[in-house]
């Protein structure tokens, strides 16, 4: 029997593809997410790779949910060794045209709902004395972008909640690990489901990634316990820059302006259907809107799996 994984925001985009390479490498597969009709396509999507899932709908928000759903998962698969945070959300436009409540519920589930993941996995694995958690940040921490500030805040308190945690951990000589991973900017529904306040649809920051690339980070990130890491040389330069010039990189995103960010795109015209207070009655789906120019390869991604199989750890075959 293989190991078990619970993946919050294992209904659509990142998570549900995670889920699919973790279930074709022999892993259970419990997914959690508030929409019923995501979650059961998720799950067949987890069976069609051969792989057995248990779903439970819970708010991230919702700690007593989240302890029942986790509870409901481990009874159905067993105990998990590893426990993944990707449920979150966005909302674009000017800080000043962010209703106060939007900005809230953007904080609360991308920050509070891994916070609160976090927590329920803690509660399960510290008493086992062991497992991984890792939590889905993004590339916006080593420098916030204009127009995702509620996001980009949200990002950044994921990230230094994981480096304080893991000292704690460290301080107990506990042998859970928890990873941070920096994505890119992935071709998930992600921008349909966001709410924009810019009078046209969200569209992601260029390069786009697939959502593959990005999920067999996240399950590198589950196999070694990395303590934080990038998911695309893009993202690892764009951290080197912003620690070594911090000045240069506000200037060289300010000179992106507004249009740079966010200009209209054809492709981002289908499909709006924000889930930022409710799920989706559409079906959900792994693919957003932007394939056509999303990259299949990470050249970062290739030298991690091979440097991973040199080491003789357990990477990605
Ligand atoms: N797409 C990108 O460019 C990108 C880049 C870097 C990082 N990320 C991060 O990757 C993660 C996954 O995003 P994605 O791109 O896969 O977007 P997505 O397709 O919109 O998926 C978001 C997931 O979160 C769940 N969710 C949202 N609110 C929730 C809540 N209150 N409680 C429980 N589940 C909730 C959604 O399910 P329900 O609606 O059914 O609840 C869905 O399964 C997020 O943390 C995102 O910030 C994405």
């Amino acid at each position: 029997m293989g190991q078990v994984v619970i993946i919050t925001g294992g209904s659509s985009g990142l998570g549900r593809c995670t889920a699919a390479i973790f279930a074709a490498q022999g892993w259970r597969v419990g997914l959690i997410a508030r929409g019923a009709g995501g979650l059961a396509a998720a799950a067949a999507d987890v069976e069609a790779a051969g792989g057995i899932a248990a779903v439970a709908v819970a708010d991230v928000m919702d700690s007593a949910g989240l302890v029942a759903a986790a509870a409901a998962i481990e009874r159905a698969l067993g105990p998990a060794q590893v426990w993944i945070n990707a449920a979150g959300n966005g909302v674009y436009g000017r800080f000043t045209d962010v209703p106060e409540a939007e900005f809230r519920q953007v904080t609360e589930v991308t920050y509070l709902g891994t916070v609160n993941g976090t927590r329920v996995a803690l509660s399960l694995m510290r008493p086992r004395g062991q497992g991984t958690i890792v939590n889905v940040c993004s590339g916006v921490v080593f420098h916030g972008l204009p127009l995702m500030t509620s996001y980009s805040g949200a990002k950044a308190a994921v990230r230094a909640f994981g480096q304080a945690l893991r000292i704690e951990l460290a301080f107990e000589r506990s042998r859970v690990r928890v990873s941070t991973v920096f994505p890119p900017a992935v071709n998930t529904p992600f921008f349909n489901h966001a709410i924009s306040h810019m009078g046209w649809p969200a569209r992601p920051v260029p390069p786009v990634y697939q959502p593959d690339v990005v999920a067999r980070g996240i399950y590198m990130a589950a196999m070694t316990g990395r303590p934080e890491m990038t998911i695309s040389g893009t993202v690892a330069a764009f951290a080197l820059l912003s620690r070594l010039a911090p000045v240069l990189t506000g200037s060289v995103i300010r000179r992106l302006g507004v249009d740079g960010h966010l200009t209209r795109d054809a492709a981002a015209d289908h499909g709006a259907s924000p889930t930022v207070f409710a799920p989706s009655d559409k079906p959900s789906a792994v693919h957003g809107a932007f394939g056509e120019r999303a990259r299949r390869w990470s050249s970062q991604m290739g030298l991690r799996r091979l440097y991973v199989r040199l080491a003789g750890s357990r990477g990605l075959s």
